[in-house]
């Protein structure tokens, strides 16, 4: 594949002081507290923060599935920055189905649907692609995670490696400007985490999408280009180890 040669100077999705809390009284607690962060074209983005520092809700906010009480997402649609928050329902799902890809903490795959179908209901029903070409793209995208052997087989007969391939395999197959990756590699032993950030570095450097991954594994460092720390709700632009 030729490398993505665009400019990655203009940042593609932009986070303004997000804010964000749950519960009420008492038990009122800011989980987003002003966090403001960039995703540009052609980079992946490690986020990095204990658990219950606010990292899925940051993610959650950017990708257009939970409202902040206050501060913008401003998201690059076609070359026009627009806030997805004052989008209405149908054009903000609209812009969630056509430019966002989401990795779930877990796998979130159906059951009852082979690999191959968990990858052509995402452009047959979100996408309206065609039957033949969903299967072509289906397959295209399950040789390419080394999955090609597998893609009659349901979830139940697939082990937590291709488990999670095929869970990226289903967000990568339309193509999507924007990638979140929420602990993709949790569940994996190193060598099968490693194909996975691979694989999600590849979508930023080859496509030029904007990858942002959650992660706690400080081995994931090297395969990024940018690294953001939150520590309870506050977020801070680290330093990339040299190496
Ligand atoms: N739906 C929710 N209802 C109430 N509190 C929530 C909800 N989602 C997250 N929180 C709280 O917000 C904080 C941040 O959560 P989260 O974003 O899931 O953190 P992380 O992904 O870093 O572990 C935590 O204190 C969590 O308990
Ligand atoms: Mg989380």
């Amino acid at each position: 594949m030729t490398p993505w040669a665009g400019s990655s100077s203009t940042p593609s999705l932009k986070g303004v002081n997000l804010v964000r809390t749950f519960g009420d009284g008492t038990a009122r607690r800011a989980a987003l507290q002003k966090v403001s962060m960039d995703l540009f074209p052609g980079q992946i983005v490690l986020l990095m923060g204990p658990s219950g520092s606010g990292k899925s809700t940051l993610l959650a906010i950017l990708s257009g599935l939970l409202e902040p009480d206050t501060g913008q997402v401003l998201a690059d649609d076609d070359g026009v920055l627009r806030d997805v928050w004052q989008m209405n329902g149908k054009e903000r799902e609209h812009y969630r189905r056509k430019h966002t890809g989401f990795i779930f903490q877990g796998y979130n795959l159906f059951p009852a649907l082979t690999a191959r179908q968990q990858l052509e209901i995402v452009l047959k029903w979100g996408e309206g692609v065609s039957s033949g070409d969903a299967r072509r793209r289906a397959d295209d995208m399950l040789d390419k995670l080394g999955l090609a052997k597998n893609k009659h087989k349901k979830p139940a007969q697939l082990s937590g490696g291709e488990k999670q391939r095929v869970a990226i395999g289903r967000a990568l197959v339309k193509n999507p400007s924007f990638m979140f990756a929420d602990e993709p590699t949790s569940a994996l032993d190193w060598e099968n985490g490693q194909k996975v950030i691979e694989l999600l570095r590849d979508a930023a450097h080859q496509r030029g999408a904007s990858v942002l991954c959650v992660s706690h594994d400080h081995r994931i460092l090297p395969f990024v280009d940018v690294y953001y720390h939150l520590d309870d709700g506050h977020l801070e632009r680290r330093a990339l180890p040299v190496e």
